[in-house]
């Protein structure tokens, strides 16, 4: 039987890992998983329930959780309790409350638990702020991602733009360094590069070189690792 091949993904936000691993899933037929949107899902709950400053409450939420994500048409639809709140999980109120919900360590727990599970059971792009150092440290393939704060700033605020949210540029890069901060120095799992990955600013590029070059280093790692067939469809896909 073939090797599942796991390829993981960190960075802080903005850098593109999103979309970069998107474009991987889609191009090689695996599946795609956004660790940030379950952590999302949480925050979201948890702010709807008036909980959110109830660290116990939170963890209860956490194990009690019935989260699922399905990767469909390049889309991540998020449903928790069988309700779907793909949409309602990228509001402001939610991305101001997310680091800190994701601090909790027995909120990281948990959501690693089903990580893990989730790539077991097939070949699978994730991507967030530990996938590479935590949730996959033996991944085929570690890449941290990167981008100038500029990037980054001027990529969200396209985001909001194209939903009509109005934000200035000045409070997307204060939201997005406050992140930051708390991403990389809090004590569980802080967002860091893992000595073993390759890391990578793609601030110049557009999507498609940014997939371009990821692509020739899965066929890298793949031929190394002699992973024929899978080496092949890398191949195949790639003189589309
Ligand atoms: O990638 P994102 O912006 O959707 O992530 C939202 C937040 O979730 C991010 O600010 C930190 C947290 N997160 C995390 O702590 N660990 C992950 N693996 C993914 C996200």
């Amino acid at each position: 039987m073939l090797k599942k091949i796991v390829i993981a993904i960190d960075g802080p936000a903005g850098s593109g890992k999103s979309t970069a691993a998107k474009n991987i899933a889609q191009k090689l037929g695996f599946t795609y998983l956004d660790t940030g949107a379950m952590y999302r899902a949480i925050t979201f709950l948890a702010l709807r329930s008036g909980i959110v400053d109830n660290i116990s409450a939170v963890i209860d939420l956490a194990r009690e959780i019935d989260l699922k994500l399905k990767f469909e048409n390049g889309v991540t639809r998020v449903f928790v309790n069988d309700e779907e709140v793909t949409k309602e999980i990228r509001s402001a109120e939610v991305n101001a409350k997310v680091s800190d919900i994701s601090r909790i360590p027995e909120v990281r727990a948990e959501l690693v638990k089903m990580q893990k599970k989730l790539g077991s059971e097939g070949n699978i792009v994730a991507e967030g702020r530990d996938v590479t150092t935590v949730v996959f440290p033996d991944a085929d393939l570690k890449v941290f991602l990167t981008a100038s704060i500029d990037v980054r700033t001027k990529r969200r605020l396209r985001e909001f733009q194209d939903k009509n949210i109005s934000i200035s540029y000045d409070e997307v890069q204060e939201n997005l360094e406050k992140r930051d901060r708390i991403d990389s120095g809090r004590k569980v799992s802080p967002l860091r590069k893992a000595e073993d990955a390759i890391e990578f600013d793609n601030s110049a590029l557009t999507p498609e070189q940014d997939l371009d070059f990821l692509i020739l280093k899965i066929k890298d790692v793949l031929n190394k690792n002699n992973n024929e067939s899978l080496g092949n469809m890398v191949n195949e896909q790639q003189s589309d």
